[in-house]
C-alpha cells in the first residue's frame, strides 16, 4: 500500500510577467476563465483527486487568493437579503466542507523549487501533489491529478504530468527523457529545465502537475540556482530520480497555458462553448461572427 496523497501545494507567488499589465496589481491565478478564477479550477481538480489540505505558497499582492477561499460574510448576507439563492450557493460552495486551506508566505520569489521547499513544515514526510494553477487541464471527467493519483496507487514513486510539446517550444518547459514508455507511463531517465530545441532530450514537456515523494525536500535543500538564476524544482527532481523511482505520466486531456495570453484566450473560448448557461448563445455569436469575417 502506498501512502495516500492528502496534501497539494499551489505555488502562487509568481509575478505573472507574461500577462502584464493585467497582473500588475492582481494575481494571475485570479484571472477568470469564463466565470471562475484559475486558482479555483486548480483547487477543484485537487479536491476531485481526494486532496484534503490545500497549501498555498503566496506572496505580496496575493491577498485576493485567501479572500477567495474565505467566508464572505457581507456578500453572503447581501445575497441572502436579496433572495439570490443560486449566487449564494456559488460563493458558499467554492470548497467542500472539511477541505482545509493553509497559506505560507514566500517572502522572496527565488524560483519554483524554493516555493515548493517553503511547504515542507506543513507537508512533513508524506508524498504530496503540486499544482501550477496557470496550467489549466480539461480531461472531460475525473481531472488530471485524479488520473495521476490513480496511477500512483498502482506503482508508488513520484509522477510528473507530461505532454508532447512542439520541438521549437522545449525552452519553455522541463523536458524529460524516459525509458520503457508504455500505457502512458515511462521511467524518468533525466530531466532538464528549458533546454534549447537542439539540446532537448525529447519533446515530452512537464506541465504543472506533480506527485512527489517527501525526499524531494532534501534535494531542494541542496539545489543551487539553475536556469534563469532560479532554484528549479526540475533540478531537485533530477537528483531525486537518481535515488528513487520517478515516472513521467502522459495524461489524457487538453492543457491550456493560461499564463500566456493566447493560451488563456483559447481556454476562455473552449470553456465558454461548454458552459451550461452560456454555451449555446456563445456558439451562435461565434457562428455569426465567423460569417462576418468570411
Ligand atoms: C515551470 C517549471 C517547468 C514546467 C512548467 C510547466 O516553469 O519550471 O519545468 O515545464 O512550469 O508549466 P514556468 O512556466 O514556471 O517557467
Amino acid at each position: 500500500m502506498h501512502r495516500p496523497i492528502r496534501k497539494a501545494v499551489f505555488p502562487v507567488a509568481g509575478m505573472g510577467t507574461r500577462f502584464l499589465p493585467a497582473t500588475k496589481a492582481s494575481p494571475k491565478e485570479m484571472l477568470p476563465v469564463v466565470d471562475k478564477p484559475l486558482v479555483q479550477y486548480a483547487a477543484e481538480e485537487a479536491v476531485k483527486a481526494g486532496i484534503e489540505v490545500l497549501i498555498f505558497i503566496t506572496g505580496r499582492h496575493k491577498r485576493p487568493i485567501p479572500d477567495h477561499f474565505d467566508k464572505a460574510y457581507e456578500l453572503e448576507a447581501e445575497l441572502e437579503r436579496r433572495g439570490k439563492t443560486k449566487h449564494l450557493r456559488e460563493v458558499r460552495e467554492i470548497l467542500p466542507n472539511g477541505v482545509k486551506c493553509i497559506y505560507i508566505r514566500q517572502c522572496e520569489t527565488l524560483g519554483l523549487g524554493h516555493a515548493v521547499a517553503c511547504a515542507q513544515p506543513v507537508v512533513g514526510d508524506e508524498p504530496f501533489a503540486v499544482i501550477l494553477a496557470d496550467d489549466l487541464i480539461d480531461d472531460g471527467e475525473q481531472g488530471c491529478l485524479a488520473q495521476m493519483v490513480e496511477r500512483y496507487r498502482r506503482q508508488g514513486g513520484s509522477l510528473l504530468g507530461v505532454e508532447r510539446v512542439p520541438k521549437e517550444h522545449t525552452d519553455r518547459y522541463g523536458i524529460v527523457s524516459v525509458s520503457d514508455f508504455r500505457d502512458r507511463l515511462g521511467r524518468l531517465q533525466g530531466i532538464v529545465e528549458k533546454p534549447a530545441p537542439e539540446k532537448a532530450p525529447s519533446n515530452l514537456g512537464v506541465v504543472g502537475r506533480y506527485i512527489l515523494s517527501a525526499s524531494i525536500f532534501e534535494h531542494l535543500a541542496n539545489t543551487r540556482p539553475g536556469a534563469g538564476g532560479e532554484i528549479q524544482l526540475t533540478d531537485a527532481i533530477e537528483q531525486l530520480r537518481r535515488h528513487e523511482a520517478v515516472y513521467a505520466y502522459e495524461f489524457a486531456g487538453r492543457r491550456y497555458d493560461c499564463g500566456d495570453k493566447l493560451g488563456y484566450l483559447q481556454a476562455n473560448v473552449d470553456y465558454a462553448l461548454k458552459h451550461p448557461e452560456l454555451g449555446a448563445a456563445f456558439a451562435e455569436y461565434l457562428r455569426l461572427r465567423g460569417q462576418r469575417v468570411a
